[in-house]
């Protein structure tokens, strides 16, 4: 199972009894867990663990995962069971006073919950294969960050594939598309 974000539309006819308080919104009391889902408030992106075939990488059980803010204020996937973490935004904040908050462009972010101009992480940053308004791709050369899009391996294992676009990282003005790990572009 994986965690990702899909357009809202399959799910418009379900009910949302895990999520009592903003539905677009994960805080240190609310922990996103099993078929919960966050809405975005225009109602088009959801997020949630879905089912997407055989392969379970890296969460195998969503009865025993969930997605919270951790007490350093990372965004994070804990394994209630073995209570170990499987994924976390890794940011360097040194407080639980941060929420994650589904926007409406459907970017993830992690926010200073006293200060919403204070954006700690953004899913923008990380796109897979789909490019949408407000996604930038490039380089950035003082965190070595390189925004790219990512095909998937297949249809049911939506783990990261073989082919890259990015903005070439010799430094020409332009995007190229590549095989990952090979600097030879097509
Ligand atoms: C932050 O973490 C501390 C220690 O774990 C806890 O006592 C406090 O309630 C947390 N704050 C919030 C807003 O959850
Ligand atoms: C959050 O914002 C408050 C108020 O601006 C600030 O005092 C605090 O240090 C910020 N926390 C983080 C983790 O950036
Ligand atoms: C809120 O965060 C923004 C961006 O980090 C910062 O420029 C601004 O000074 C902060 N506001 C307060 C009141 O701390
Ligand atoms: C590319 O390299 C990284 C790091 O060595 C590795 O984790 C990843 O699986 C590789 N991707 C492909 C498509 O070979």
């Amino acid at each position: 199972m994986h965690l990702f974000l899909i357009p809202f539309g399959f799910f418009l006819s379900l009910h949302f009894p895990g999520c009592s308080a903003a539905m677009d919104t994960i805080t240190s009391r609310q922990a996103l867990v099993g078929n919960d889902r966050i809405i975005s408030n225009n109602g088009k992106f959801a997020l949630g663990f879905f089912q997407t075939g055989n392969d379970h990488n890296p969460v195998t059980d969503t009865t025993t995962s969930e997605l919270i803010i951790s007490s350093d204020g990372n965004l994070v996937i804990l394994n209630q069971v073995t209570m170990s973490i499987i994924w976390s935004t890794h940011t360097n904040t040194i407080s639980n006073n941060t929420i994650a908050m589904l926007l409406n462009s459907g970017n993830l972010i992690l926010q200073n919950s006293s200060n919403s101009s204070n954006v700690l992480w953004q899913s923008f940053d990380y796109p897979t294969n789909t490019f949408l308004p407000g996604i930038k791709l490039g380089w950035n050369k003082i965190t070595g960050l390189n925004r790219r899009l990512v095909s998937r391996k297949n249809l049911i294992d939506l783990a990261p594939g073989r082919y890259g676009a990015e903005l070439d990282p010799s430094g020409a003005n332009q995007y190229i598309f590549t095989q990952l790990n090979s600097s030879i572009p097509y």
